[in-house]
């Protein structure tokens, strides 16, 4: 049973977590088949990853609370241990990754949204860490991105109340980065999606890896990491094409990524 299917398609990537019966809830199962095909996307060709969730209502209601009610202290470690470990693989994939959010974003579907670089949202969307309601706390991730995302304060009150919100509050909050109609969201997600395709995937990747490496970081540290990140994209044959191009007044060819 395909629980995450995979399709790559003019240098992007849709993945899909296709358990819908269940709303996508994560289980096990789910979370393994999303390790596995996160280390199968081929780098070379792929330059952009879209998250999504498959039918018209959830991207994802959640780790799967049926599998999790019987679990022991060691054995909810472990779950704890195997979902952040895999969205860290996906928060740390080269490559830009998009969740487009089409529906309920709960639980262990908001955190595995914040694992994405950027969140688009449709206007059916619902956000939330509902876990203290179920005797829990969030569990991949929650606790941390998203006080990185929208504040501490902000991140605390949502957590604390176990309050869900609707996607104008979501963008409100600075937690996704646009709202759209939902028979517009895959669309608007793939055009972003080959926007940032087209451009040099060496760059992009290394502004990725600046970004995310210089947050960890003071920002006298981070500066030093952008500027190894900078000098290793000089000498690629992108940026020879691109600023020989605009020096000789003309349009650079298709970037190579290499
Ligand atoms: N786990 C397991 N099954 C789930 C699920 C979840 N998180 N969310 C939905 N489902 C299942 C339902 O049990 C139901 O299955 P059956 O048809 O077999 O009964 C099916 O999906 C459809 O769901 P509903 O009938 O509940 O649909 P609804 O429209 O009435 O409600 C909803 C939608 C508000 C999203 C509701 O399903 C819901 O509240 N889901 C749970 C959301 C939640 O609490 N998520 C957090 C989980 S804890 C967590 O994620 C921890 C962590 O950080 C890792």
């Amino acid at each position: 049973m395909a629980f995450v299917e995979f399709e790559a398609k003019d240098q992007i990537g849709i993945l899909t977590i296709n358990r819908p019966e269940a709303l996508n809830a994560l289980n096990d199962q789910v979370i393994s088949q999303l390790d596995k095909v996160l280390d199968s996307i081929d780098l070379n060709t792929v330059r952009c990853v879209i998250v999504t969730g498959a039918g018209t209502k959830a991207f994802v209601a959640g780790a799967d609370i049926a599998q999790m009610s019987g679990l022991t202290k060691k054995e909810g470690e472990s779950f704890g241990k195997l979902g952040n470990d895999v969205f860290r693989k996906l928060e740390t994939l080269p490559i830009p990754t998009i969740a487009a959010v089409n529906g309920f974003a709960l639980g262990g579907g908001c955190e595995l949204s914040m694992s994405c670089d950027i969140r688009l949202a449709s206007e059916t969307a619902v956000f939330g860490q509902p876990e203290v309601g179920l005797g829990i706390t969030p569990g991949f991730g929650g606790t941390q991105r998203m006080a990185r995302l929208v504040g501490m304060g902000k991140a605390k009150e949502l957590i604390y109340t176990a309050r869900n919100i609707k996607a104008p509050e979501a963008l409100e909050i600075g937690l996704v980065q646009a709202v759209y109609p939902a028979e517009e969201l895959m669309a608007q997600t793939e055009k972003m999606a080959l926007r940032i395709a087209g451009n040099a995937p060496i760059a992009v990747r290394a502004c990725k890896k600046a970004i995310n490496d210089g947050l960890q970081v003071d920002i006298e540290k981070g500066a030093a990491i952008e500027e190894g990140l900078f000098g290793s994209c000089f000498e690629t044959k992108d940026q020879k094409n691109a600023m020989s191009a605009f020096v000789e007044k003309r349009k650079h060819d298709p970037f190579v990524n290499c």
